[in-house]
């Protein structure tokens, strides 16, 4: 398994591209099960859960063609010769999930693994199951496998959420694009990705209206056609290198990056004494002479600070002036980095879903194991920061999400590589 092997100090400059989401393309790919004519995704990023959900729709009968080195998909899905997501792939992402809806649109039947356990916690899918079951299908759990069976179609209907959750919001936006009648999703997401998968579905010619609003109604159709749509930025990637000047010291420039993506982030930024600007081609981090301040942060459903950034924000909070408190209200066992980063000399207290992080002046570098995909970052920005050298272990959480990692880090003179594992 590599490693990555960061030396600290030095600070960063340049200018750093910022990938298509990863989480907004993980959703728009099963998109293709909807209809019989090719969908294409631009501006894909190249990751390894990409690669998971690829395979996944070819073991359906998908055809998937990858251009530009994987930047642009076309997917094909005019013959389904398996209905049955299996264990074996699911087991790998959570995002497995949302092949449920549009097969079961499409097809009247599905046979999906149930995802299992996750390091951040349970993640259970019965807001999903429940919500299928309101469009009229047919539930059973057998073997560990959801079969669901909708023989005469999907029936439209008001489905409220009892709380915000961003994938059963999109399997529901999928399914009921096929559904007779209108549905009506009410306590739905609301975060870029829900958008940029309306978005999507309405170029394959779905009648959707109020995405980005917790009220979304879709008007089923008899069919979809084909089409081309570019991802949106993704905006965890973006928060993530935005912070990596000031680990550091210096000024990067994250190219496509767009405040609105990132709000509640930024506002933060602003509390903690680091200015962001919009520049024309993206948005611009310094870190000035003096230190960061300590701040208080709840992660919350957008338009809230992501919880997909809380790590990345501990590792910032490590060094600030004074006592933050991180609030995790998303997910119940999501500070799995705190240990890691207190052996890089942070001092954290948690506490169940809240963690008080009391600045120290420097962390030292030290081996650390990577947890989980975000907690992986964290440690990396951490390492740039500390005194000496940090090896993060178990890097492959990063793949999944993270794009080229030391080649965007590299190029603004990060002393960052890749050790291969044996
Ligand atoms: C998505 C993102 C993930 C992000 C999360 C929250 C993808 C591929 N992943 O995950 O990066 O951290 O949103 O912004 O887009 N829950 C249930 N029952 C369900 C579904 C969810 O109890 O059926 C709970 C979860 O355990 C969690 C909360 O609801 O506590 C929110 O989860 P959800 O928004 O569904 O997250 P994901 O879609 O899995």
């Amino acid at each position: 398994m590599d490693s990555i092997l960061v030396t600290g100090g030095g600070e960063l400059h340049g200018q750093i591209p910022i990938a298509g989401a990863k989480n907004a393309c993980l959703t728009l790919m099963p998109a293709t099960l909807l209809t019989e004519e090719p969908l294409t995704l631009t501006n894909a990023p190249r990751l390894s859960d990409i690669k998971t959900m690829n395979a996944l729709l070819e073991s359906l009968g998908t055809e998937v063609t990858t251009l530009q080195g994987g930047k642009v998909l076309t997917m094909s899905s005019h013959n389904l010769d398996n209905l049955t997501a299996d264990y074996d792939i699911v087991r790998k992402m959570r995002a497995s999930i949302l092949v449920l809806g549009p097969m079961l649109a499409r097809e009247g039947r599905a046979v999906v693994s149930l995802p299992g356990g996750c390091a951040i916690g349970a993640r259970p899918v019965d807001l999903h199951l429940n919500a299928m079951e309101a469009l009229g299908a047919e539930i059973e759990l057998r073997d560990g496998y959801i079969h669901a069976y909708a023989p005469k179609g999907l029936q439209g209907n008001i489905i409220e959420f009892p709380f915000v959750s961003v994938g059963a919001t999109e399997n529901v936006l999928l399914a009921a694009t096929l559904a007779n009648g209108t549905t009506i999703i009410k306590n739905a997401a609301r975060e870029p990705e829900i958008v940029d998968l309306a978005h999507c579905l309405q170029a394959m010619g779905a009648k959707i209206e109020g995405e980005g609003t917790s009220k979304i109604t879709v008007e089923g159709v008899d069919r979809l056609h084909g089409a081309t749509h570019p991802v949106v930025t993704d905006r965890i990637e973006l928060g993530t290198y935005m912070l990596a000047p000031i680990f550091t010291g210096g000024e990067v420039e994250c190219l496509g990056g767009r405040i609105e993506l990132l709000e509640a982030f930024c506002e933060k930024l602003d509390e903690a004494g680091i200015s962001v600007e919009q520049t024309v081609n993206g948005l611009k981090v310094k870190r000035g002479n003096s230190g960061i301040k300590a701040i208080n942060v709840t992660t919350e459903p957008f338009p809230g600070f992501p919880t997909d950034l809380q790590a990345q924000m501990m590792a910032m909070l490590c060094t600030a002036t004074g006592t933050s408190v991180l609030e995790e209200k998303i997910f119940e066992n999501r500070f799995m980095h705190a240990p890691e980063l207190s052996r890089m000399g942070a001092k954290i207290e948690v506490n169940g879903g809240t963690a008080v992080v009391t600045g120290v002046e420097r962390l030292k570098g030290a081996p650390v194991m990577a947890t989980d995909l975000r907690a992986s970052v964290s440690l990396i920005l951490a390492g740039l920061a500390a005194q000496g050298e940090t090896l993060v272990n178990r890097v492959y959480h990063l793949d999944r999400g993270y794009e080229r990692v030391e080649e965007k880090l590299g190029s603004c003179g990060a002393k960052i590589e890749r050790i291969s594992g044996k």
